[in-house]
């Protein structure tokens, strides 16, 4: 067996499938930092997006193929001569680029939604392939829908796919359909039909939660790349998730013998980094990265933890990134430490971006004794991968209480660099917060989720504050931190509509 023979390939989808799960949408500059995060993560492929599907996905791959370089950078493409120059422009600058080219072959979707006979299907495929190849030499195509589809016909398309010139076949369980044994038994058909050097690739869906488990055997049956996201976001049911994906592999490297380019220390700061762009809290029995992956309840299990780790851990923590809060800068911390510790942790800020988190920092330290990871993380999302604002925040004062008078929030808000004052009463003070903020910025959203979390411990905390809001059919999330709750409430939910005033000036 040769060198590469066990080395498996992490294509990350969590810009592409991961964005298409409902209320993840991100802006350009939270893709780009995610895919800075995923780089240092160790993903051999990153997909950018869908190139041809809107200015912002064009955009997003374009700037993604620019910034990162060890990485290779991935744009779907239907087998559309358009979508693939357009996806080869948005690619030219990557230092390393991929094509990935899909069509549908199972019935149903040729049938019903291509409107395509199998020889169309064919023939669109090996003009696209061709085409592809013409572009940039490194080309993937997927049959999708490829669990319902006939195994023959998977076979010829992907052999078509081949000798058009395409190197990564890749075989899509798009509905989350297949069951672990009858999918490896699927791949075992296709590898041994097609050469020896192409790669073949499985990108499960989870809607029966076997998306982990039918990617580990399809490893099994000789597949040797794998479609993931990270926290396995996705379409409906979401994605394999990397972090499952790849601790199952390096837990029993005895049973699978495969290796990887993951930097599993990467895999909790890749999550957190995920769950605070998307403001999607990671739930707590999350395999893996939940908070409780860790913990033990029953008074033998932590008489056994504290005895040796390994009776009841799998794992450590630290292998997965997870560590202890620290106490990291502090009022007197020069730019040199806080440039260092942002560095390990994985922000890579330019001078002028530094001396803002070092001014947010003298002032935090101000209000609050000790200053943790996660504060200083909360200030460069805050600071540096906020939006561009069309709404901006000035000053807030809120009165309430119980002398009779209603909660009362007077607000200065500037838009578009316009300077508007506002009061107004509501039934609590987040309630005349929000409606004061509504009416000044003349939005008319629906709250459909409202969470605080006090970032570390203590009543000194940063408060960080999620709102999910959705109007005219536009789903958005915003997060603000402050160390007063009403404060952070009031940035949550203008950078919510901040984000609805993008989506809906994109439109
Ligand atoms: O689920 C799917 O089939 C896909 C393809 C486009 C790869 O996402
Ligand atoms: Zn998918």
């Amino acid at each position: 067996m040769s060198e590469t023979a066990n080395k498996i390939l992490l294509f990350d989808t969590t810009l592409r499938d991961g964005e298409q799960s409902p209320g993840a949408t991100m802006s350009l500059s939270e893709k780009i930092r995610l895919a800075q995060q995923l780089e240092l993560l160790g993903v051999d492929i990153i997909e950018a997006g869908f190139a041809a599907s809107s200015a912002g996905d064009f955009e997003c791959v374009s700037t993604v193929a620019r910034e990162i370089r060890h990485s290779t950078v991935a744009s779907l493409c239907r087998t559309v001569i358009e979508d693939i120059d357009r996806a080869a422009e948005a690619l030219r600058h990557a230092k390393h680029s991929r094509i990935h080219i899909f069509i549908a072959t199972s019935p149903l979707h040729m049938d019903v939604k291509l409107k395509l006979s199998p020889e169309e299907v064919l023939k669109a495929t090996d003009k696209a392939v061709r085409h592809a190849v013409a572009c940039a030499g490194d080309v993937e195509f997927s049959c999708e829908d490829a669990s319902r589809t006939n195994p023959d016909f998977m076979v010829e398309v992907c052999r078509a796919a081949v000798a058009a010139g395409a190197r990564t076949l890749n075989i899509p369980d798009t509905v989350g359909y297949a069951q672990p044994e009858e999918f490896a038994a699927r791949i075992g058909y296709l590898k041994a039909r097609i050469p020896e050097d192409i790669v073949i690739s499985v990108h499960c869906h989870n809607d029966l939660g076997l998306a982990v488990a039918n990617t580990l055997a399809a490893f099994r049956a000789g597949a040797r790349q794998a479609e993931v996201t990270i926290g396995g976001i996705g379409e409906r049911a979401g994605n394999c998730a990397l972090e499952e994906l790849i601790m199952s592999l390096t837990v029993r490297k005895d049973y699978y013998r495969l290796e990887h380019s993951i930097r599993t220390q990467q895999i909790f700061p890749s999550v957190r980094t995920l769950s605070r762009i998307i403001g999607r809290p990671i739930p707590v029995n999350k395999p893996v990265v939940g908070a409780n992956a860790f913990a033990h309840e029953a008074g033998i299990h932590q008489a056994g933890v504290l005895a040796d780790p390994a009776t009841y851990e799998i794992m450590t923590p630290e292998s997965i990134g997870l560590s202890s809060n620290s106490i990291v800068v502090g009022k007197h911390s020069g730019k040199n430490a806080i440039k260092a510790k942002l560095e390990g942790m994985g922000y890579h800020l330019d001078n002028a971006q530094i001396d803002l988190i070092l001014g947010s920092v003298k002032d935090l330290a101000d209000k609050k004794k000790d200053i943790f990871d996660e504060d200083l993380e909360a200030l460069v999302l805050e600071e540096v991968y906020r939006l561009p604002d069309k709404y901006r925040l000035l000053h807030l004062t809120v009165q309430s209480g119980d002398s009779g008078i209603p909660p009362c929030a007077m607000l200065v808000i500037e838009i578009d660099g316009v300077r508007r004052e506002h009061a107004q009463f509501g039934v609590g003070p987040i309630d005349a917060v929000f409606r004061g903020i509504a009416e000044t910025t003349r939005h008319a959203p629906r709250l459909e989720q409202y969470a605080v979390n006090a970032i570390t411990g203590g009543t000194d905390a940063l408060g960080e504050v999620t709102v999910r809001i959705s109007e005219k059919g536009k789903v958005a999330v915003g997060r603000g931190s402050h160390p007063d709750i009403i404060n952070a409430s009031a940035r949550a939910y203008l950078n919510a509509l901040n984000r609805l005033a993008k989506m809906q000036e994109e439109v």
